[in-house]
């Protein structure tokens, strides 16, 4: 987590690094930090604790600019989220900004201590500014190779960007296990943890590797490998979205643009996979082929929170359209467990920041093993895809609001083109089958435009229901991980507890809980478990429990039993869960906006969660 965006080149950069961090203020809002190397060759820098407006309004009172700098917005690992705390660390002439975590820092501390450096601030990082410094001073090297000392010496995950008020016009970054994108432009070069932050400025990037650095002046780049200091091969990757894609667009905040721009994102997801005409999905980029799929031991599908979700759907698609009943692994459990994987294993991660650390270390041990890896990814070049055989990208486009929308949609729509393919090339669907759900799959865009469209009482649900301590939502079948999603959504950004339930289940436990002010959201349209799950609906209002029903458009039964009705147009089984998702959405956007909170950037998450 924490975002990072580094300059150098001929503009005062002040400004340009403040936009940058307003970009990648979803990865973390702890606190922010700017420094820069003055005309005078002064290393000067502001930090303040809290959202980057506090560092805005700091910089008002207190300007610095120069034409080499850099900035952070930080989630705290360690240290408690203060202004003393807040990057940059500073140690002589030089200043670190750091994403990660050093896992030796304490005895690199003890260290740098005996040898008279004092240290300001209770993080991790500051040891790496010591140690650069240490490197500079002490040793005399040059600041790319001082760089090149210290980070021999780091272990743990880590992205950062340096600079030296000694060495004007130079900017320094390396990473290990924690995304860093290096910007090309036009006389002046870049450094981000992700595109969105440098694209108003460039689309062509480098995607530094693991144990690799970079060296920045206006006009050129050097990239080493950190272990032996050669060059390795690098190519540039130019990236279609645009600046425009990263903003507000006049939506309140960017999860409810997000949640319209669902339709657009679906459709370029699918586009250029799907022939309607041959009745064939075609995804180049999978390289499985029919024997590798006929002589799979295990399949596992791996993520972490709603990609995880998007997984648990996704084993519903394999097993009816594929025969293949995939194990779908929270990634944080998978990556320690003695799961067994061989050559004859798949495994596929999903994960919209492709950065998930959990996720990539599951991967890892499917590698290991010998496993083959695949991914379902939304950011071009993220450390997922770029360790996996083959990636399905989502084109969902950039997703700030830290709550996933379009990112769970694309997703769906990814993982089901993923079981169709490979119930194509294990002969498992007819043409007539392929058709019937190809022309459900394409239809999806205009369908949920639609949805969008329709009037429907969310302001009336939040304003009943805002108070809840607790929600309860029920899902079967291929609507229980919507279940799980529904509430997930509602806790990360109302902070009321909720909890996801499979609707069979309730009678085994949860039914205990219910009363009048329990609100319990029942997924119940018209599909293979309607009449099991009305039984259960009734069952929460025979025990005086607000409901609301998610109904098939026209069910005129459901307001009987319910408080409220939200309706879902009549769509195919297979494609449910996608039409499902929008009202989960807008249930909890409504509720965080009536209450007031800060539904973008919700208290104590990040969007990506690059540490363990
Ligand atoms: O980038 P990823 O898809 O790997 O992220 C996984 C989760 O951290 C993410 O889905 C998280 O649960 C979201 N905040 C849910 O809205």
């Amino acid at each position: 987590m924490c975002g990072i965006v580094g300059y150098v080149g001929p503009e005062l950069c002040a400004d340009l690094v403040v936009d940058g961090l307003r970009r990648l203020e979803y990865r973390g809002y702890d606190s922010a930090g700017l420094a820069v190397v003055d005309a005078e060759g002064q290393l000067l820098t502001r930090r303040a604790e809290g959202k980057l407006t506090n560092l805005v309004k700091r910089l008002v009172e207190a300007p610095i600019d120069g034409r080499t700098g850099m900035g952070h917005t930080r989630w705290a690992t360690h240290g408690a989220p203060t202004e003393d705390n807040a990057h940059p660390h500073r140690s002589g002439s030089i200043a670190v900004v750091h994403n990660g975590i050093i896992e030796n820092h304490v005895e690199l501390k003890a260290e740098l201590s005996a040898l008279g450096h004092a240290f300001q601030s209770e993080t991790d990082t500051e040891v790496i500014a010591h140690l650069i410094d240490h490197h500079r001073t002490a040793r005399g090297l040059a600041l790319s190779e001082a760089v090149r000392q210290a980070v021999l010496r780091l272990h743990g995950a880590y992205s950062i960007v340096v600079i030296d008020a000694t060495t004007p016009n130079v900017i320094v970054g390396a990473r290990v296990a924690s995304p860093l994108v290096l910007g090309l432009g036009q006389g002046a070069n870049y450094l981000a943890s992700d595109v969105a932050a440098i694209l108003a400025h460039t689309r062509d990037m480098v995607f530094i590797e693991d144990g690799w650095m970079a060296t920045l002046t206006p006009d050129g780049v050097d990239v080493r490998v950190v272990a032996t200091n050669e060059s390795p091969r690098w190519e540039k990757t130019t990236v279609t979205w645009s600046p425009a894609m990263a903003e507000k667009g006049g939506y309140k905040h960017f999860m409810l643009k997000e949640i319209h721009e669902q339709p657009r994102a679906i459709a370029d997801t699918l586009r250029g996979r799907v022939s309607l005409e041959r009745r064939t999905v075609d995804l180049p980029e999978i390289p499985l082929t029919r024997e590798d799929l006929e002589q799979l031991r295990h399949f596992y599908i791996v993520g972490c929170g709603t990609a995880w979700h998007a997984g648990l759907v996704g084993r519903y698609l394999f097993e009816d359209l594929a025969g293949l009943s995939p194990h779908v692994e929270v990634a944080s459990e998978l990556r320690y467990r003695n799961a067994p994987m061989d050559e004859r294993t798949l495994v596929l991660a999903i994960s919209q920041s492709g950065e998930t650390a959990d996720t990539l270390a599951a991967l890892r041990e499917g590698k290991r093993k010998g496993a083959r890896i695949i991914s379902i990814c939304n950011v071009i070049g993220a450390s997922i895809p770029r360790e996996c055989e083959g990636t399905l990208y989502t084109h969902a486009g950039p997703e700030i609001g830290v709550a996933s929308t379009k990112a769970f949609t694309t997703q769906l729509a990814a993982v089901h083109l993923l079981a169709l393919k490979f119930g194509q090339l294990l002969g498992r669907l007819d043409d007539a089958a392929m058709e019937a759900e190809l022309t459900a799959l394409m239809h999806v865009p205009t369908v949920i435009e639609e949805e969008l469209s329709k009037p429907a009482d969310y302001l009336e649900i939040a304003r009943a229901w805002h108070e809840a301590a607790s929600m309860l939502y029920l899902g079967r079948g291929n609507l229980y991980p919507l279940a799980l999603e529904g509430a997930l959504k509602l806790k990360e950004i109302s902070y009321i507890h909720a909890e996801g339930y499979p609707a069979g289940e309730m009678k085994h436990g949860p039914i205990a809980l219910i009363d009048e002010r329990l609100p319990t959201v029942v997924l119940n349209p018209r599909d293979a478990h309607f009449q099991k799950v009305r039984s259960n609906l009734a069952e929460v209002k025979a025990r005086s429990g607000p409901v609301l029903v998610v109904a098939t458009e026209g069910d005129t039964d459901a307001a009987d039993l319910a408080d409220f009705t939200l309706t879902l147009p009549a769509v195919p089984e297979h494609v449910l869960p996608l039409v499902a998702a929008v009202p989960m959405q807008l249930i909890a956007y409504t509720m965080a906006d009536f209450k007031g909170t800060d539904v973008d950037q919700p208290r104590n998450l990040a969007k990506s969660v690059t540490v363990e």
